[in-house]
């Protein structure tokens, strides 16, 4: 896509979808298929913390010269927080304990929410102004999706 924002936005809403689709089959007592929409949501979220931290926050870092302070300081430290959760969720998956993973999920969501808000309204409008001509280049830096 042609922004860092209207990429890395879409991406959002992708895993919120995946989200939803774990949150359907936990809710109709389908535990295989809630098991395996978990590792579809699971790796989407890690895809995106992943590509975040490992290429468009260096890049913004050094064209912003903050060299990790700043905003993306605050959004590993929030990545960090979200993968010690879903950590917790896997474990709840792993046994089968889906009320357990609906009560992390609100949780979960809740974090997300606050966190998108912040990438989507602060930090990606800036990598839009700093990085635009450097877009194409990250963006093929983005794990093969699955
Ligand atoms: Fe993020």
């Amino acid at each position: 896509m042609d922004s860092a924002s209207h990429f890395l936005t879409a991406d959002h809403r992708a895993c919120d979808a995946r989200w939803l689709a774990v949150e359907g089959a936990a809710h109709a007592g389908n535990a295989a298929a809630a098991t395996g929409a978990w590792t579809l949501f699971a790796g989407a979220m890690e895809r995106h913390f992943a590509f975040e931290e490992e290429v468009l926050f260096p890049a913004l870092d050094h064209a912003t010269g903050m060299h990790g302070a700043g905003p993306t300081a605050v959004m590993r430290h929030e990545h960090a927080q979200m993968r010690r959760l879903l950590a917790t969720m896997a474990a709840a998956v792993a046994q089968g304990a889906w009320d357990t993973l609906m009560d992390q999920g609100d949780t979960l969501l809740l974090l997300i929410g606050q966190h998108n808000l912040k990438e989507e309204h602060i930090l990606y409008p800036l990598a839009d102004a700093r990085l635009a001509s450097d877009w194409p280049g990250l963006a093929a830096r983005w794990p093969v999706s699955d």
